[in-house]
């Protein structure tokens, strides 16, 4: 038994870095070969020693090695309790969904991810849980849009595409006074930059599809939770759900995670030499950035963050502009999805956010002429030199 307890067992690293705790993981190598890389448990099953005697190990919906050596990695690095790594971003939000109840209410950010707005209107309404979209930075309308029968408040800051900041501290004291559960979707800024644990939300949510993976090349989720209460209760739904992430994408979602931070500098400080030179440019009309010393939430961003992340939206002067534009960038892709080494752009209203109404998005800012830039971890002077050549 004492080999397989060593799975169980491990050093919470308190008194490591974030850094630190990202390359060695939870328990940073394999206890049994010494592997430094951590195995890939390709294994749906294990065997039993006896009916007294087994593992902690039993089928791999359930528990796997490499999936608990991320799932704890994540939670150290959040100072969760615990985190389930999940097939998709979309498991993890549909996850902390599963909280709510038939007849209960939730407020959304008003430009909240697509996919996340699709599940409250597509499957969540059907189950009698209606929802309210509001500007997380307006405090006043947060308030006044508390129901009796609200019971979770799920935000994401920045925001997809407007890059608003929303106070996580104060919000979670609103919800807590009457008893509502905090979400936090973090994926834009990573618990490399951003502690929603820490400043009072209950529970955070990642697209590990973006920046944890890093590298474009999974389709994953993280759901972290602060208490015993929490995980049991989510240990359960996700029995039930089945959404586990897979060995082999575990593991590449655990080499990603061993360079988020250098990842998350380079990208900060990439962006923050882009949005400079978008924000000179005569075709370029706004620029959306948080690291922005003009952003409205600048201050805040300052104080509740450790750094700005990679993303930046811009409006550009014409549709024609933005016609040529996306037709010239060469080294910057035109694809969907975000937070991965490479330089991607998308266009908002005719990508990420099709399925949102039209006035909706007239009304957030989401117009036409409106780009979302993930800058990647190229060489600056190479991204800046390709703007420049398709903003010609
Ligand atoms: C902020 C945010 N949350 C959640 C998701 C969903 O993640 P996934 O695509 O991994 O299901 C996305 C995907 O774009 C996202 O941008």
């Amino acid at each position: 038994m004492k080999n397989f307890i060593n799975y169980i067992v491990y050093d919470k690293k308190e008194n490591l870095h974030d850094e630190t705790k990202m390359v060695r993981g939870a328990l940073g190598h394999d206890p049994l070969s010494g592997s430094i890389s951590f195995p890939i448990f390709q294994t749906a099953t294990y065997r039993h020693i006896s009916i007294k005697e087994n593992t902690s190990f039993n089928y791999s919906r359930i528990i796997n090695p490499t999936r608990l050596e991320l799932e704890r990695t994540m939670a150290l690095l959040d100072h969760g309790y615990q985190a389930f790594a999940l097939s998709s971003g979309m498991s993890a939000v549909t996850l902390a969904l599963s909280m709510l109840k038939p007849n209960e209410h939730l407020l959304l950010s008003d430009d909240v991810y697509g996919g996340t707005l699709r599940a409250c209107d597509e499957v969540l309404k059907n189950n009698g849980i209606n929802y309210t979209q509001v500007d997380f930075t307006n405090l006043d309308e947060v308030k006044s849009s508390i129901k009796d029968n609200t019971k979770m408040f799920f935000i994401e800051t920045p925001t997809n595409p407007m890059m608003k900041v929303a106070d996580i501290q104060k919000i979670s004291e609103i919800a807590h006074a009457k008893g509502i559960c905090v979400v936090v979707d973090n994926t834009f800024l990573t618990p490399y930059y951003q502690k929603p644990l820490l400043l009072g939300a209950d529970l955070v949510v990642y697209s590990a599809s973006k920046y944890l993976g890093g590298h474009n090349d999974i389709i994953a989720g993280i759901l972290v939770v602060k208490t015993k209460e929490q995980a049991e209760f989510f240990a359960l739904q996700n029995a039930v759900y089945g959404a586990s992430l897979a060995p082999h994408d575990s593991w590449l979602a655990l080499r990603g995670l061993k360079t988020l931070a250098i990842r998350m500098q380079a990208h900060s400080s990439n962006a923050s030499q882009v949005a400079e030179f978008l924000k000179q440019h005569p075709k370029v009309k706004k620029v959306y950035y948080v690291g922005d010393k003009s952003h409205p939430n600048y201050e805040l961003s300052q104080k509740q963050t450790t750094g700005f992340g990679g993303m930046i939206s811009f409006e550009l002067d014409s549709m024609a502009t933005v016609d040529k534009f996306l037709e010239r960038i060469k080294l910057i892709l035109f694809a969907e999805s975000l937070g991965g080494v490479e330089s991607l752009v998308t266009h908002p209203l005719s990508r990420t956010h099709s399925e949102i109404p039209k006035e909706t998005c007239e009304k957030l800012g989401i117009t036409p002429t409106l780009l979302r830039l993930s800058v990647g971890i190229e060489h600056v002077d190479d991204i800046i030199n390709d703007l420049k050549q398709a903003l010609e």
